[in-house]
């Protein structure tokens, strides 16, 4: 398997996320060697999991368990899909790149296969086609992109597929509310928590994750979650929007502003630099 560090290196985030963390990551490292040595990872939205592949290609996680979650269960399906039968994976996105075309996307888009390795495939596919890369879903739970018109996609990049499998081989990767944390984490532990953004503005809220969204109140039941964790001597790191609401609900707490630019905001096509505050109990 490679574990070089150069642009391809694997394995890599294999989905398109919004608020993935991909730019913030040298601010996240220093913060994580900071935490060292912990004895477990723990990451409760791990969404497409930049910061966990990150620490897998540079060898920082060796032998500690790792427990990565999220309340999507498209997101969660698919790792497992990938994790459990690579290669078959590998082979339906093959198949979907044969045949891709507008025509193409929708009719997989309509159709939910009853095979979970399928499924898998199938959002993989959506998610490397459709408008802008951001996954969204109705209020029933539906995958609800339209076509994004890409000249040549990347659809199925099987080294990174199949390093990705390898790197989830001993991870939890569970269906989980990020408050189960609790029931988890001892003391010793690296917690890191990216929750959606908490909104700059009321109009500029991207929280269709899931059906459920993220609100003021879990935000704010995040922030108990965190002092909880804290207070049992868990390291804990988090990352969020840096609005005054974030930094009164961490008052207390280590809180950096870091500059990043950002994707996904009320028009997931604008982008901006942005400050992030990285909030720690450590
Ligand atoms: C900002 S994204 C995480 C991005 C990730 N760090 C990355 O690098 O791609 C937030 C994630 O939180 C998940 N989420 C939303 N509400 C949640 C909840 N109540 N419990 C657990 N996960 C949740 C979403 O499905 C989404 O994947």
């Amino acid at each position: 398997m490679k574990h070089s560090l150069g642009r391809r290196a694997t394995p890599r985030p294999f989905l398109k996320w919004a608020g993935g963390k991909g730019q913030l990551l040298p601010d996240l490292l220093e913060r994580v060697r900071a935490a060292q040595p912990f004895q477990r990872y723990h990451e409760p939205f791990v969404g497409g999991g930049a910061l966990f592949f990150d620490l897998y290609r540079r060898r920082m996680l060796g032998r500690k368990q790792a427990f990565l979650s999220d309340s999507s269960p498209h997101l969660i399906e698919t790792y497992c899909g990938v994790r459990d039968d690579v290669e078959t994976v590998i082979s339906l996105l093959e198949q979907h790149e044969a045949q891709h075309s507008e025509d193409y996307y929708y009719q997989v888009r309509a159709d939910v296969p009853s095979d979970p390795i399928a499924r898998a495939a199938r959002i993989i596919y959506l998610n490397k086609t459709c408008y802008n890369g951001l996954f969204r879903v109705n209020t029933k739970g539906a995958f609800n992109v339209p076509f994004g018109r890409y000249k040549n996609p990347m659809i199925c990049d099987a080294d990174n597929l199949r390093a990705v499998a390898e790197a989830l081989r001993k991870p939890k990767v569970e269906l989980r509310h990020f408050e189960s944390v609790l029931d988890r984490a001892k003391p010793g532990d690296l917690v890191y928590f990216d929750p959606p953004y908490d909104p700059v503005s009321e109009t500029a809220s991207f929280s269709a994750y899931d059906k459920a969204g993220f609100g003021h109140d879990s935000q704010y039941r995040l922030s108990i979650v965190f002092a909880e964790l804290a207070r049992r001597a868990v390291h804990v790191l988090l990352s969020n929007s840096y609005t005054d609401r974030v930094l009164s609900l961490y008052e207390g707490f280590t809180i950096d502003e870091v500059k990043a630019n950002r994707a996904v905001n009320s028009r997931g096509d604008r982008r901006g630099k942005v400050s992030e505050a990285l909030v720690r109990s450590f």
